[in-house]
């Protein structure tokens, strides 16, 4: 497997009197030419890590490679395109400071123009190429980070929240383009996002991180299955009630009422559990208005993992 990025107990600490540990002994394995997705809860350290990864700020301990390369070096930088949570701009025309990047990058300038025209368009920007890149919209701002994060063909892309300023239409498109792109050209990409059910059209693989520390990295199919086998909804006149009742059928391993205000089941053997839930429904003990294999969205799977409100038992 050609790892694209990879970590090893990798941490930051912030502060030095007052320690705060923003990420905590992160392994990160991102494969080349998977679209990984990065996930977790405000302040669960997910820009923090694409910092370190990028080379913005240094690490406190472990390991971060970018294809081999140690992360924060010229040759690490190099196979990189990096779009910030909030992309800043100088005081210069939009293709003017794309120009100026790709030099920098070092593309003659008859490349650079033409590569900035070129992704200028590709976005849907190219009427606004002499519009003052600080004075663009939110939104645009954004496009335009994406823009430059590409402007000198990198390998890898580091996307922190790329479609967070974006309407609705904006969100599909940039998604959509960054996934064409991607598999057109072999690219690989980490992207972080909290719209979930727009990330889950276009990633892979998914990291789910909280606290700094890896929850869960998996490709897209295997956490689904793991997920899906064993999960139910039930949503009953009375909630609170049967959720008693349930919690003490053998079959249960946990149980609570999730964010739509339904009864959600982990259970160590569905058919058992099936056969329980018929048995007590027949009996009219519990009414039920729907019963389901839980349908399950990587939002579900995050709800799951991170902010499942557990019954004490
Ligand atoms: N420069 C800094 N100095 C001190 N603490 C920081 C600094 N940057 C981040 N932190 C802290 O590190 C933790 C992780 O923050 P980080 O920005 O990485 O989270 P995040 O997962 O990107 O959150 P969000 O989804 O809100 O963007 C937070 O507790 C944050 O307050
Ligand atoms: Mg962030």
């Amino acid at each position: 497997m050609d790892l694209a990025i990879e970590t090893t107990k990798l941490r930051k600490e912030f502060g030095f009197f007052k320690k705060l540990v923003a990420v905590d002994s992160l392994d990160l394995n991102i494969e080349k030419g998977s679209i990984h997705g990065f996930i977790g809860p405000n302040g669960a350290g997910k820009t923090t890590t694409i910092k370190m990864l990028t080379g913005a700020i240094s690490l406190t301990k472990g390991k971060a490679r970018i294809f081999g390369r140690k992360a924060g070096t010229t040759a690490a930088k190099a196979l990189i395109g990096y779009c910030p949570e909030r992309p800043s701009f100088y005081d210069m025309g939009a293709l003017d400071f794309l120009i100026y990047n790709a030099e920098i990058c070092g593309l003659s300038f008859k490349e650079a123009k033409l590569k900035a025209e070129e992704l200028l368009k590709w976005m849907g920007l190219e009427k606004f190429r002499d519009k003052k890149a600080n004075q663009f919209s939110a939104g645009m701002k954004q496009k335009l980070g994406l823009i430059q994060a590409l402007i000198h063909n990198p390998e890898i892309l580091i996307l922190d929240e790329p479609t967070a300023n974006l309407d609705p239409m904006g969100r599909f498109d940039v998604l959509e383009r960054i996934r064409l792109l991607a598999r057109k050209q072999n690219k690989t990409v980490l992207i972080s996002s909290h719209i979930l059910g727009e990330l889950e059209k276009i990633v892979d693989h998914v990291t789910i991180i909280n606290k700094g520390k890896t929850i869960i990295q998996s490709d897209v199919p295997s956490l689904k299955k793991k997920f899906a086998s064993n999960r139910f909804i039930v949503d009953t006149v009375n909630n609170i009630k049967y959720l008693k009742d349930i919690s003490t059928w053998a079959s249960v391993e946990k149980i609570w009422i999730n964010a739509e205000r339904k009864i959600e089941i982990v259970v160590k053997n569905s058919n058992k559990f099936k056969v329980t839930l018929f048995s007590k429904f027949k009996g009219k003990e519990i009414e039920i208005n729907e019963f389901y294999p839980l349908r399950i969205s990587l939002e579900n799977i995050f709800l799951n993992v991170i902010g499942g409100v557990e019954d004490d038992k």
